[in-house]
């Protein structure tokens, strides 16, 4: 199996992703750190400890970390609109079944990369901050890693301004550390997670799995159709961070593009833009591969397939 460590900011799309990718006999999960971003540090931390419980034995020897609780230049942003004060809006939630661990996310991900070098896969689906630290502290690190996937960014426009999507604008310069780096990574964007919708028909068929993953799968999503209906009129809840997580278990679920990506840091209009050099304009070499399609019911097939193995 895969050896994957998972960076995220759970969030409730990042939970969903987190039992799928414990679901999956593809991927060994070596660890999950926790990054602010759709809510607050101790908040993600906790989320973390939440999701992994719920994953039942699947996550109960998976060992979580606190990571960085603010971006490295600008200020802090939450999403906690779209993902409720809490980050996990569902009622009768476990408490964690085990602690997070003592250790700091970013040395985590340095020391466990160092042990297996040229295996360990990233799943980030939060701001980049964790990563891009663990960059700078080893700069051998991108080297080492055999992939980070990430969801994040846009080949068009943005879902927090305009340019921006909101794990690229919650740390644009972290991102751009990572984009800068040297490592092989994969970019999972709005212009895909988009066509990934959870509408009404697929939250009954979640709730209807009969297990308790299902259940609460079912009970976020409901919760997150509410605010996409009212923001941006659409059926229900885009499912970003699982289609990032197919993406590490199936990556012929999308089509790939080899491009330059270039994250724009200066203030105005595009800040925490990825700029997409979809038609290689600039002659720049390529430093990721885009996801540029998506096969959705192949997908959701294979999410409803795996949270249904669950507890
Ligand atoms: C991304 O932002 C967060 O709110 C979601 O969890 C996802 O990772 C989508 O833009
Ligand atoms: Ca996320």
């Amino acid at each position: 199996a895969l050896p994957i460590i998972m960076d995220g900011d759970p969030g409730l799309d990042d939970a969903v992703a987190w039992l799928l990718a414990c679901a999956s006999p593809e991927l060994e999960v070596l660890g999950v750190t926790a990054v602010h971003g759709n809510v607050g540090l101790p908040l993600t931390v906790r989320n973390a400890g939440i999701t992994l419980t719920l994953a039942g034995a699947a996550g109960a020897g998976v060992p979580y970390f606190a990571g960085t609780d603010r971006p490295l230049v600008r200020e802090a942003m939450t999403a906690a609109a779209v993902h409720g004060d809490s980050g996990l809006p569902a009622a009768d939630l476990p408490p964690p079944a085990h602690p997070p661990q003592a250790e700091h996310a970013v040395d985590f991900l340095i020391r466990t990369v160092h042990a297996r070098p040229g295996e360990v896969t990233v799943l980030a689906t939060g701001p980049l901050t964790n990563v891009a630290l663990a960059f700078r502290l080893a700069p051998e690190l991108p080297g080492l890693l055999r992939e980070v996937v990430w969801m994040g960014g846009s080949t068009t426009g943005g879902n927090r301004t305009p340019a921006a999507e909101f794990n690229a604008l919650a740390d644009p310069h972290a991102a751009a550390v990572v984009f800068g780096s040297g490592v092989a990574l994969r970019m999972v964007g709005l212009n895909v997670t988009m066509q990934c919708i959870a509408t009404p028909e697929r939250i009954t068929a979640l709730r209807t799995l009969g297990n308790r993953a299902g259940r609460v799968c079912a009970e976020l999503l409901t919760f997150y159709a509410g605010v996409y209906r009212t923001r941006y009129g659409l059926s229900g809840g885009a499912l970003h961070d699982p289609l990032a997580a197919a993406a590490a278990v199936r990556p012929e679920l999308l089509d790939w593009q080899s491009m330059n990506v270039q994250i724009e840091t200066q203030p105005g209009l595009n800040f925490g833009r990825t700029v997409c050099d979809l038609y290689g304009v600039t002659g720049q070499p390529a430093n990721a591969q885009v996801a540029v399609g998506v096969r959705d019911e192949a997908f959701f097939a294979l999410l409803l397939e795996r949270l249904g193995t669950l507890e």
